[in-house]
């Protein structure tokens, strides 16, 4: 079982953030990323939907991959499906909001934390919840910011255009003193530094794949799901489409030189 890959998915590249924060953490585990790439983006579809295709997505790495246990890397998902796909597959399934809500409470001094991210995850006040499981004293002040996933996938990370969005997108929770705030999106570390400029020193930007990857360590040690096979990653995509070199680069800081197209559809 040790050999077994860890399928990760996200809807798109995004996630891909989350995989090299596995691959690091721990370099002997084989993993399976597939990106939906045909049905990005998520953010603003119904939850059936996202439901629907997780689904698809787990019976996928479950029938072709063979995989000892599931990473959600994307924020919408794990805020709609998890705990439906949770309780349908035997194997552990893990999401990005509670290692990310971890890191929030972790980080912040004043229990003022801002939470972003795609209309559907802030919707479901899955971070709100999951952040005062932890700390039921924080203040947790979410906002959607449906133009950041277009502006990543163009390529816009900095520049004034996705500054001046920024600027308007954070300041009802810098008004509200917020001295931490949650990259709720896995597309959303791209724009760190234009958010970073736009929040000052004093706000601390949380990130939840690094977290997410030890939560998962942690994890699969206490499901007794043995670990250390040979490392490595193949990549996998619903849609290959002219951009996915380029984006794959910006996501993961390097090209990917195979990669297959899969129709989950079918799954
Ligand atoms: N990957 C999604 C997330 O983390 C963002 C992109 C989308 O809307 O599909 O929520």
């Amino acid at each position: 079982m040790k050999h077994l890959p860890i399928g990760v998915f996200d809807s798109g590249l995004g996630g891909l953030t989350v995989a090299k924060a596995i691959q690091k953490e721990m370099p002997g585990e084989k993993l399976v990323y597939f990106g939906d790439t045909a049905r990005i983006p998520y953010g603003t579809k119904s939850p059936e939907t996202i439901v629907r295709y997780a689904r698809q997505i787990i019976r996928f790495f479950r029938k072709e991959k063979k995989v000892k246990c599931v990473v959600v890397a994307c924020n919408t998902s794990s805020a709609w499906a998890l705990e439906t796909v949770r309780g349908e597959f035997p194997i552990p399934i893990l999401g990005v909001i509670e290692p990310g809500a971890y890191a929030a409470v972790s980080a912040t001094r004043n229990g003022r934390i801002g939470v972003i991210g795609t209309e559907g995850t802030i919707a479901s006040g899955a971070y709100v919840r999951a952040i005062h499981k932890i700390f039921p004293k924080a203040r947790v002040y979410s906002k959607a910011c449906p133009l950041f996933v277009p502006l990543v996938e163009e390529g816009k990370l900095t520049g004034s255009v996705t500054e001046a969005v920024a600027s308007e997108y954070l300041r009802p929770l810098l008004k509200a003193k917020i001295d931490t705030l949650v990259l709720g999106c896995t597309h959303y570390p791209l724009l760190k530094k234009t958010l970073a400029k736009v929040a000052g020193k004093k706000v601390r930007i949380v990130d939840s794949a690094e977290e997410t990857a030890r939560s998962l360590h942690h994890n699969l040690a206490m499901h007794g799901v043995p670990m250390n096979g040979q490392g490595g990653c193949a990549y996998f995509v619903s849609d290959l489409s002219r951009k996915f070199k380029e984006q794959a680069q910006r996501f993961l800081g390097r090209g990917i030189s195979k990669v297959d197209k899969v129709f989950i559809e079918k799954y």
